[in-house]
């Protein structure tokens, strides 16, 4: 016998929505999720910076990490780990998966 499914997979963008190298901001529920493009690869973190309230979308990705728009702490893209002060919380992350060309998000993760 499988084990029940108990996260919810929805849609927050097509795969082509996101350019290498960059960010966008995905409304979803009551959160906001920056969708990240790494070389192709794909990784979702919540959108607020966990030192005061930023958007991340609108910082600067630089290879795997992202630097805050507003005091320019540093995040690890595809982990969320806080890399340089003021940040010293994680982000949290979210697992994705591709559907027919949907990126999907798992927000009870
Ligand atoms: S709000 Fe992001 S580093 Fe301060």
């Amino acid at each position: 016998m499988s084990k029940p499914e108990t996260q919810r997979w929805i849609a927050i963008a097509r795969t082509g929505d996101v350019e290498p190298s960059d960010v966008r901001r995905c409304e979803v529920e009551d959160r906001c999720i920056a969708l990240f493009n790494l070389d192709g690869r794909l990784y979702a973190t919540a959108d607020i910076c966990t030192h005061a309230h930023a958007h991340l979308s609108d910082g600067y990705v630089d290879g795997d990490t992202v630097e805050c728009p507003l005091h320019q702490g540093l995040f690890h893209i595809p982990t969320g780990r806080a890399m340089s002060p003021p940040v010293t919380e994680d982000l949290k992350t979210y697992p994705l998966r591709i559907e027919d060309g949907q990126v999907l998000i798992a927000l009870d993760a």
